[in-house]
């Protein structure tokens, strides 16, 4: 039995901690309801910084930068009570350990969906049609060789099959473009979803995801990252793909065998992908970016979700689960341990 530390916070005006930076509209809100510390630097805090920052801290607003593992919050001041993740995804967090130490962890679904949903779609095209590749000639050249029947021949989009995997809310909002971009689809999803959307759609369904991998052209990554989904894709798996097909993540890199699919493409084995999530921590693979800069990859810098608006909502929904927690209620916006989630 896990006791809840006390949700009620006293103050009226909660002390929170927010690490990184966020628009000026979000932090102006907080400084008003909230008694809120900043992080003008914007730089990630390290786990000691960390600690220390948060003394006589309520609320800690994480980002996916904060490494928030079972050790760091064994070290947490007590009086901190909800993490309030700045973000849809929150493998950043280890929830059973946070849920097993009594804290409130929350994130932000939902409204950073259609953003993330356009960059898949715009990987999805770029790769096939040569944007990155074409944008650059003008810049660089000054000039180009004028329109030739040959000139800058790519692939067509439409008349392709899509696998998604993960048919969730981002899965789900990607497919209906798709659709639209006259794509025809495929999915692979921990839930099967009800068949007024197979239909919808026109989605196929597979059991496993063997069974689709050397159906599809494209693979798009819509799924959260979990101790099951960790290289999902991996290189057996990579193995069933298509030679001509080609990977979009707009997710977690960890969701794909980085090394793998490298040398796929490297080896003709895989046509390309398009990754806006990639290994970085360690540096980026020079492999990678060499592929990149023969545009046999697409690479943009964890960009999916980053529009303007997408950040006010996500501010605002940190704020509606702070204050609906500090009143004693349960926040919108709860994640629960995996097993706890699906009971
Ligand atoms: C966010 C994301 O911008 O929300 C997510 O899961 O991957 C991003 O696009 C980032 O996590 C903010 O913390």
């Amino acid at each position: 039995m896990v006791t809840e530390r006390h949700p009620r916070v006293t103050a009226t005006r909660p002390k929170i901690l927010v690490t990184r930076r966020l628009p000026e509209a979000v932090e102006q809100r907080m400084a008003t309801l909230f008694e809120a510390r900043f992080n003008p630097a914007d730089a990630p805090y390290s786990a000691d910084a960390l600690v220390a920052a948060l003394a006589g801290s309520d609320v800690l607003v994480s980002s996916i930068t904060d490494r928030i593992d079972v050790d760091l919050i064994s070290r947490l001041p007590e009086s901190v009570k909800l993490i309030a993740q700045f973000g849809n995804g929150f493998d950043n967090i280890d929830i059973e350990a946070a849920y097993a130490a009594g804290l409130t962890v929350t994130n932000t679904p939902s409204v950073l969906t259609e953003d993330t949903a356009d960059m898949a779609m715009l990987l999805m095209l770029a790769l096939p049609r040569r944007l990155v590749e074409g944008a650059a000639v003008l810049p660089r050249e000054g000039t180009w060789p004028g329109w030739s029947p040959t000139w800058m021949l790519g692939r067509r989009l439409r008349g392709k099959t899509l696998g998604i995997v993960g048919m969730g809310r981002i899965g789900s909002a990607v497919a209906a473009r798709a659709k639209t971009f006259g794509l025809t689809l495929h999915y692979f999803s921990r839930n099967r979803r009800p068949p007024a959307l197979e239909e919808k759609l026109d989605a196929t369904y597979h059991e496993t995801l063997e069974d689709m991998l050397g159906a599809v052209d494209i693979l798009s990554l819509h799924t959260p990252l979990t101790r099951d989904t960790h290289h999902i894709l991996s290189r057996a798996r990579l193995r069933l793909m298509k030679p001509d097909a080609a990977v979009v993540n707009v997710s977690r890199p960890e969701l794909i065998d980085e090394d793998a699919l490298i040398e796929a493409i490297e080896g003709q084995r895989l046509s390309g992908a398009a990754l806006d999530v990639f290994e970085y921590l360690g540096g980026i693979d020079p492999r990678l970016l060499e592929l990149a800069r023969t545009h046999r990859v697409v690479l943009t810098p964890h960009m999916a979700s980053a529009t303007l608006e997408a950040r006010l909502e996500m501010g605002d929904i940190v704020i509606v689960n702070i204050r609906a927690f500090v009143d004693g209620h349960q926040p919108p916006h709860r994640v629960l341990p995996e097993t706890r989630a699906r009971a």
